[in-house]
């Protein structure tokens, strides 16, 4: 049999799991805006390796982000799903953060 109380905490712990669902990974910022140091804090993270520091390394064959002409919603699509040997980012930044680092890469554009 299953009483009121019990039904109700059944339904709140459903609702804060399905919650907990959406939040960022390692307890990044949700909506929150990222700031720009954050954004090449992530750039050297999660990009220098292939692309350098400069946007110019080309490793793994990369191409030079700083005569790349992509727009933003490419780069942010991208970013999130990978192409090639390039790793996708769903799952390990939230949105935020992939917009961030998409606007990030644009100031090694001369
Ligand atoms: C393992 C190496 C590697 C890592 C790490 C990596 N990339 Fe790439 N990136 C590539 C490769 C290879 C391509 C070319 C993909 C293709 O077109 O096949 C690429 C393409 C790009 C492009 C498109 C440039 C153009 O005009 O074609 C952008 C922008 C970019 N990467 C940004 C990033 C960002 C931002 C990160 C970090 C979140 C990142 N990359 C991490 C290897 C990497």
């Amino acid at each position: 049999m299953v009483n009121k109380s019990a039904l109700l905490l059944f339904v709140t712990s459903f609702l804060l799991w399905s919650c907990g669902n959406d939040a960022a990974p390692e307890n990044g910022p949700s909506v929150a805006e990222v700031s720009e140091a954050q954004a090449r804090n992530l750039y050297i993270r999660k990009c220098s390796l292939c692309h350098g520091d400069d946007g110019k390394l080309g490793a793994s064959k990369s191409p030079d982000l700083s005569i790349s002409n992509m727009s933003l919603e490419e780069r942010i699509a991208l970013i999130t799903y990978g192409k090639g040997t390039m790793p996708g980012q769903k799952g390990i930044l939230n949105k935020a953060e992939i917009q961030a680092v998409a606007r990030y890469v644009e100031s090694f554009r001369n």
